[in-house]
């Protein structure tokens, strides 16, 4: 009976520790397909990958900031003016916790900006710069 008891608490905090995505989890995982130690993701490439421009399909310059911002803790607007909540967790602590929704934006957002998708290595260094903005 106690060990029954046991073997469902520790499922059932396997199953929460899996739907419980964080920033820092991300980081974890983006570290580890790239081979890399956590603490080599880097805020700073992070922050160059956010704010470069790159040429736009429709001739004008594009970055992830055309979307969201220079700053990340502000709403942003998509090209047809939808609101975008803030993409900076501490503005928007709802931010980096779904895995479907993190791997679904980070495709089609590198795919429209860089013209193919980000490395594990850019999307850990993406996610250590947004998760230190103050
Ligand atoms: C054309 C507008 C646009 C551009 C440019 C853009 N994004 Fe986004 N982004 C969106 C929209 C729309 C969403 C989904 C709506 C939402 O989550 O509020 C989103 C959501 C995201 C998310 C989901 C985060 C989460 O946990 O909810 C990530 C990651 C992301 N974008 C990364 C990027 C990166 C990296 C770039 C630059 C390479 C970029 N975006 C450029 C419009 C854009």
């Amino acid at each position: 009976m106690i060990k029954h008891i046991a073997w469902t608490s520790l499922l059932l905090l396997s199953a929460s520790a899996a739907a419980a995505d964080t920033p820092a989890s991300f980081m974890a995982r983006y570290a580890q397909q790239a081979g890399v130690a956590v603490t080599a993701l880097s805020p700073a490439r992070g922050e160059a990958l956010y704010r470069s421009e790159h040429p736009g399909r429709s001739g004008g310059a594009q970055s992830c900031a055309s979307c969201h911002t220079a700053n990340p803790k502000q709403a942003g607007q998509t090209r047809v003016g939808k609101r975008i909540e803030p993409l900076a967790p501490v503005a928007n602590p709802q931010r980096f916790t779904d895995a479907a929704k993190v791997e679904k934006w980070f495709r089609r957002n590198c795919m429209d900006v860089l013209q193919r998708e980000c490395s594990a290595q850019e999307k850990g260094d993406f996610i250590a710069w947004l998760n230190q903005v103050k």
